[in-house]
């Protein structure tokens, strides 16, 4: 793991063997792990380590809309809630929501707004708590993934799943998801979310410098590697609920052979 010591970057971002820092290859994701249903009292929850990244996503909803005139009369609302521990990062963040927290989790509230059926529900809030642990860039689009994940958990209609991350570039290469040092010492960093059910970009920012030339590389880059992450996303859904149906399928066994 590389330390990240404020102005401290590294003069390259490659190794000598054309390796990432952390030894990835230029097209290589970080390790993802996911599962959901950690939180028990939450109606839907779910946890990803993305990296040294490391986010939970609670879920509640539909329920009442606190304070009543957030409530809309014809449409339930998303509310999304991200924060940063004080400890996730390398110098103390500080506990009260700043405005890069804000405007985080606008954004994740604009990607999956498009996957809920909002309609059905008036009157009605959905809230997202997401806590990031531990950071190492890329916490939006980790944080957005984690977030669907948690929604589905929770049982929430959704058209589908939405799933991020970013592609950007460093020493002028275009590399895959970036780690926090290459996000924060590289050229451009380039974060998209993808909603499934229309194949629609939900996110697309942009930070840094890029040739027009290589956007449709990025596009097309980013969609595979998606795609990879939301095949992840719906095996981690599938476990659990194969894990469901299997304790039924054992309970329905047991009361067999006790009846016997
Ligand atoms: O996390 P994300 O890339 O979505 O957002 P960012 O604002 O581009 O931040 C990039 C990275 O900088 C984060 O993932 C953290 O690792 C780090 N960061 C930090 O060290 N201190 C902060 N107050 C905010 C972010």
């Amino acid at each position: 793991m590389v330390l990240l010591i404020k102005d401290e970057y590294p003069d390259k971002l490659f190794r000598e063997d054309g390796k990432r820092l952390d030894g990835r290859d230029k097209k290589e994701l970080r390790p993802i792990k996911m599962e959901v249903g950690v939180l028990k009292n939450a109606d839907g929850s779910a946890y990803i380590e993305w990296g040294n990244n490391k986010i939970f996503a609670a879920v509640y909803g539909p329920r009442e809309v606190h304070p009543h005139h957030l409530a809309k009369p014809d449409r339930g609302v998303l509310r999304v809630f991200y924060r940063m521990a004080t400890y996730s990062v390398f110098d103390r963040k500080r506990p009260a929501p700043g405005r890069r927290e804000k405007e985080i989790s606008m954004i994740i509230s604009d990607c999956l707004e498009p996957v809920l059926f909002l309609e059905l529900y008036p009157g009605t809030s959905f809230e997202v708590f997401i806590e990031v642990i531990d950071a190492d860039g890329g916490t939006r689009c980790a944080s957005t993934t984690v977030a669907a994940l948690a929604l589905a958990d929770a049982g929430v209609p959704m058209r589908s799943l939405v799933t991020s991350l970013a592609l950007g570039i460093i020493d002028g290469e275009l590399v895959v998801d970036l780690s926090g040092i290459e996000d924060k010492a590289g050229d451009a960093d380039l974060p998209i979310a993808i909603t499934w059910f229309n194949d629609e970009i939900s996110l697309l920012q942009f930070d840094g410098k890029m040739d027009l030339s290589q956007f449709d590389e990025f596009l097309t880059l980013s969609k595979e590697f998606a795609k990879e992450i939301y095949e992840m996303q719906v095996a981690t859904l599938k476990e659990k609920y194969l894990g469901i149906q299997e304790n039924i399928e054992k309970e329905n066994k047991n009361r067999e052979d006790d009846s016997k």
